[in-house]
């Protein structure tokens, strides 16, 4: 078997699903919906977290990052996919130049809005908050030793609105973006390939940790490594841009990243114990439920299984075993105190992907993100297909492979119209009960995400907010009606009965 056609098409589900293909007939059984034996309401356990997740690249202005250098490069080079949702084109971000220039860089204007943001979060019932701090923002130039002042105070105003209104706050400290003078050559290598990589990343990280440690108790290190990696290395869907014909360099990449995690999270508890407080320190994976495409066909089944296993558990068994073993591959490193260092799993969920096999070519397969030709099948605008079970199902078995508390650290739908987004919340949330019900220690909910944001190569036209962001009238914020459903779920701690006859199926 072709051991690297399989790993690329392993990772070949990276969160801009790109591989679309027509189906044909009747071909699976798929249990949609869980027989309803509880009925609701559905409380969850007392102090459960409700919030929402976001990214500093995502909400805040442009900064000189690898994301902000290629945003540049579209606008100057007047580049842009106007292919529409769900149809990225490498190099592009889907029509970026329909927006004007201030959007562009200013994104959701979030700096001046935190006051107003977190105020109304509270009001809606939320308790707590994801977002990342910005690496390049802090240290926009090589050799700096201390940060930007601007960024710091910046983020110290950030952490004053959280904190008087009252949200408890999730740092992740790599959400995809890197400073751009990390992509100078050194010796050869560039960005997270550069020796030098882990000593820089954990610069920033010592200086956050020292700065706003003190109001942290849970963090996220890294944000879906393997799709940072895919996407940049062998999809050539995000900076670098590389599509590398090895396994090699993803390797590299996935080592360094592990040993920055390393880093960051001695430096965490470290800093922890000093202060005799409690820390939880975990990454967000992006997970799916891999289906078999057909049920009559056994390679499409082996194909799910392999896929699901080099896309979401290939890391989180590092993390757990401290050994990193790439699927298919000879890939095999073992990364010093790596083993344990997870106090949480950090599940990002977006729905389900069918994996459909060729047995005159069994080493080639496809990665559908919907079957077009299921009439009862719910996609989000991306063409994500729904499966609210999967997450059930994908909570079961990292809590059985784990045995660790799990935060959903990032579950949301790109749904313009808003038609969609309240079925969807209250029956993941449904999803999630059962599996609390099944002794998975799930402790809180981040919904992506809290408004409108720039969804990276799918640039702005993706909307995952609770909140529409009126990109025409100086970036207000408008709930949406699943707005008001996620907040009557906080609020009551759980789906009252109300909401479950309401959105408890769709349609
Ligand atoms: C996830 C990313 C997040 C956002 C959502 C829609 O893969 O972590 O930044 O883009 O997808």
């Amino acid at each position: 078997m072709n051991r690297r056609r399989l790993l690329v098409g392993a990772l070949g589900v990276a969160a801009a699903g790109v591989f679309v293909l027509p189906g044909s007939g009747t071909r699976r059984r798929v249990e949609r919906v869980k027989p309803i034996i509880e009925p609701p309401p559905y409380r969850f356990p007392k102090d459960f977290l409700w919030g929402t997740a976001t990214a500093a690249a995502q909400i805040e202005r442009r900064v000189p990052s690898d994301w902000g250098r290629f945003e540049e490069r579209v606008e100057r080079d007047q580049l842009t996919a106007t292919k529409g949702p769900g149809n990225v084109v490498p190099g592009n971000i889907s029509g970026y130049l329909d927006y004007p220039p201030s959007i562009r860089v200013r994104k959701t204007d979030a700096e001046t809005h935190y006051d107003e943001d977190f105020t109304a979060a509270v009001a809606q019932g939320h308790n707590a908050y994801r977002f990342s701090l910005s690496w390049t923002r802090l240290f926009p130039n090589a050799g700096m030793k201390v940060p930007n002042p601007e960024a710091v105070e910046t983020y110290d105003g950030l952490f004053a609105s959280l904190e008087s209104a009252g949200l408890d706050p999730m740092v992740t400290l790599f959400h995809f973006e890197s400073p751009a003078w990390l992509w100078e050559e050194k010796e050869g290598q560039r960005g997270w390939e550069r020796e030098d990589a882990v000593e820089h990343f954990d610069h920033f990280v010592k200086f956050v940790v020292q700065r706003w440690g003190r109001k942290v108790r849970r963090w996220t290190t890294l944000n879906e490594p393997m799709v940072y990696a895919y996407n940049g290395y062998l999809q050539g869907l995000f900076p670098p841009f590389e599509t590398r014909s090895g396994p090699e360099a993803l390797g590299k990449v996935l080592e360094n990243l592990l040993r920055a995690h390393v880093r960051a999270y001695k430096r965490i508890h470290a800093a922890a114990r000093e202060q005799g407080v409690r820390t939880e320190v975990g990454v967000a994976t992006h997970t799916r439920s891999f289906l078999p495409f057909r049920d009559h066909a056994p390679l499409d089944r082996v194909v799910a299984e392999k896929v699901e296993q080099a896309f979401v558990w290939d890391f989180l068994d590092a993390l757990d075993s401290g050994h990193l073993r790439i699927s298919n591959t000879e890939i095999h490193r073992i990364i010093p105190d790596l083993a344990g260092s997870q106090d949480y799993v950090g599940i990002n969920y977006y729905g389900r992907f069918y994996l459909k096999s060729d047995l005159l070519h069994p080493t080639k397969f496809e990665v559908l993100p919907s079957d077009p030709e299921d009439p009862l099948e719910q996609v989000s605008d991306l063409g994500w297909a729904i499966d609210p079970q999967g997450l059930h199902q994908i909570l079961v078995r990292a809590s059985r492979r784990y045995q660790r508390p799990i935060y959903i650290t990032e579950n949301g739908l790109a749904d313009a119209t808003d038609s969609r987004r309240s079925s969807f919340i209250v029956q993941h949330l449904r999803a999630t009960w059962d599996a609390i019900q099944d002794g998975v220690e799930v402790r809180g909910y981040y919904h992506w995400s809290l408004l409108d944001n720039f969804e990276w190569a799918e640039g702005f036209g993706a909307r995952f907010g609770l909140w529409e962001v009126d990109y025409t009238d100086n970036y207000r914020r408008i709930p949406r009606p699943s707005a008001v459903v996620y907040s009557e779920i906080c609020r009551e701690n759980g789906i009252s009965a109300g909401l479950w006859e309401r959105f408890g199926r769709w349609g």
